[in-house]
């Protein structure tokens, strides 16, 4: 059975990694998916990919720190589909490096992408969902948002906030809105996202940690479909999930 047909959803880094596999699950599952990051090849194979397994899927090149790419992108999912029923906040970036290197240009793009992107996100969705009366919104955190590690302050800083946010919203708005707030926080996962690090500091130590056996984009894809199919008076604030051999 499709559990989410007919539903739209906007997804955010859905060209690699965790957003790419939500978004073919949700399709998977019926959802007609609008994808979102700044590079467009990769989005064009991921929506041949929906188109074959026979849903829907529209393409817009974005950065999610430009509110007025915000703007433009629900437009355009408007104009296709005239509603949004799913926000996928899942775009992010994670150039991890200690403090006393000073690299602040890079903690000032984790928190315009990581941070803003969730919060112009929000907000680009929020009066539709109200008018609508009704919306789900999920946000991809981390176990970064719980715990603190080496070369991980500010990555971690921009996570704990969106684990604020997201409850701040539960509280003041799925509590009397029925727009749903959903926080996901993944361990280790399998994607591209450690090609952000450029700190040599960081690159140098990492080849210390032990390896474990990740996670794969798909176990999360399945974490967010699991929040999004629940019955309308079930809100799943929070999931963390992790790979068996992580301890933090
Ligand atoms: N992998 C992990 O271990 C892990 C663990 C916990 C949480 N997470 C979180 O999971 C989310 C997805 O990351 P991932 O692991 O799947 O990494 P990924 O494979 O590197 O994917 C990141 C996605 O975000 C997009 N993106 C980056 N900057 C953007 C921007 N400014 N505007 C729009 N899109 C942007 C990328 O596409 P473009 O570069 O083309 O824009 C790509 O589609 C992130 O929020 C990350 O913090 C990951």
């Amino acid at each position: 059975m499709m559990r989410l047909g007919s539903k739209v959803a906007l997804i955010t880094g859905a060209s690699s990694g965790i957003g790419k596999a939500t978004a073919i699950e949700l399709a998977k599952e019926g959802a007609r998916v609008a994808l979102a990051a700044r590079g467009p090849e990769l989005l064009h194979e991921v929506q041949m990919e929906i188109q074959k397994i026979g849903s829907e899927a529209i393409v817009y090149p974005m950065n999610v720190s430009n509110k007025d790419d915000w703007a433009g992108f629900v437009s355009k999912v408007i104009e296709n589909w005239q509603k949004i029923d799913i926000l996928i906040n899942n775009a992010g970036i994670m150039p991890l490096s200690f403090i006393r290197n000073l690299r602040i240009d890079e903690w000032e793009e984790m928190i315009d992408v990581n941070l803003k992107g969730v919060l112009f996100g929000t907000a680009a969705v929020l009066p539709y969902m109200r008018s609508q009366g009704y919306g789900h919104i999920v946000n991809i955190s981390s176990t970064a948002g719980r715990w603190l590690f080496d070369g991980g302050a500010v990555y971690c800083a921009t996570k704990f906030a969106v684990n604020a946010f997201s409850e701040g919203f539960r509280q003041e708005i799925t509590s009397t809105e029925n727009i749903r707030m959903t926080l996901i926080e993944p361990g280790i996962t399998a994607t591209n996202l450690s090609n952000t690090i450029k700190d040599p500091d960081i690159k140098a130590s990492s080849g210390n940690n032990t390896p474990i056996a990740p996670l794969q984009p798909s176990d999360i894809a399945a974490a967010v479909v699991y929040a999004l199919t629940q019955p309308p008076h079930v809100n799943v604030n929070e999931i963390l999930v992790m790979p068996t051999q992580q301890k933090i």
